[in-house]
């Protein structure tokens, strides 16, 4: 492997997913450098969330080839690199577990949730809610948040996990405009600190103050670019269907 290879975040080839007969993603190549917030754009059922879910081992492609970190998938996850944010409409919030708890996923990973605690792990814990500005939410039943305090819960697990590439899949949706500046604020400051974030958003206006660069996916990688690019007329026209394509 090349040096140039080992600042790679995410790196997957030619990767299909099929639902039965519907083909969610037809062979897409994305690389990702660390240290870079990525933007991923798309209209609805373009394939983001099934991007997500390929990278981080919830759907298992019918081919495609993936390295996180330069690693196989499965042991970047079981080192704790990943981290993942799901879009809240996949996720059940009658769960009975408190916010704190989420968060101490991070240290654990959710089968290990009995484990008892040390002291470093409950600092960890604590200075990823008190980052996530969600303290004195910790005892709180995760249910019990306001959808955009579930997703600071949740980038707080990741914080907490110390995991260096996060995918957050459309963590502002349902976020007031100032909510969104505060997750805006924290994910720069955590690529300040080299970490990667790839996030889908349909808010298109907010893409230019949080995005390095984004990618447009329409079932295919229609386009990998700087902001400017990505959010001009042609492009945008091509990816959210307004050019009189069928897709
Ligand atoms: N579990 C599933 N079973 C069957 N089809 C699915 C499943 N999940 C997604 N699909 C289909 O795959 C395609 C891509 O869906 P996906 O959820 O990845 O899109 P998306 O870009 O995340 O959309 P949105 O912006 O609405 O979240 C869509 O046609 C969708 O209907
Ligand atoms: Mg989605």
């Amino acid at each position: 492997m090349s040096t140039a290879d080992m600042s790679t975040a995410v790196k997957a080839r030619g990767l299909t997913v099929h639902y039965g007969d519907v083909l969610a993603l037809d062979d897409v190549d994305v690389t990702v450098e660390r240290g870079r917030i990525c933007g991923l754009l798309g209209m609805n059922g373009s394939g983001k969330s099934t991007l997500f879910k390929s990278l981080i081992g919830l759907v298992k492609p019918d081919r495609g080839a993936i390295t996180l970190h330069d690693k196989d998938p499965a042991v970047a996850r079981r080192e704790g690199l990943v981290a993942y944010v799901p879009q809240s409409e996949a996720v059940d919030w009658a769960f009975p577990v408190r916010v704190v708890d989420v968060v101490s996923m991070g240290r654990y990973g959710a089968l290990g949730g009995a484990r008892r605690l040390k002291a470093a792990d409950r600092a960890a814990v604590d200075a990823a809610l008190e980052r996530v500005g969600l303290t004195e939410f910790a005892g709180k039943q995760i249910g019990e948040l306001s959808g955009g305090q579930r997703k600071r819960a949740f980038v707080a697990r990741g914080i907490a996990q110390e995991a260096r590439l996060l995918f957050l899949d459309e963590p502002f949706a349902g976020v007031d405009k100032r909510s969104e500046a505060t997750i805006v604020e924290l994910l720069r400051s955590l690529r300040d600190e080299g970490r990667t974030i790839v996030v889908s958003t349909h808010d298109l206006a907010g893409v230019p103050a949080l995005c390095d660069e984004a990618i447009l996916l329409r079932r295919k990688v229609l386009l990998h670019s700087d902001i400017e690019t990505a959010l001009s007329a042609e492009h945008l026209g091509r990816a959210f269907g307004l050019d009189g394509v069928v897709a």
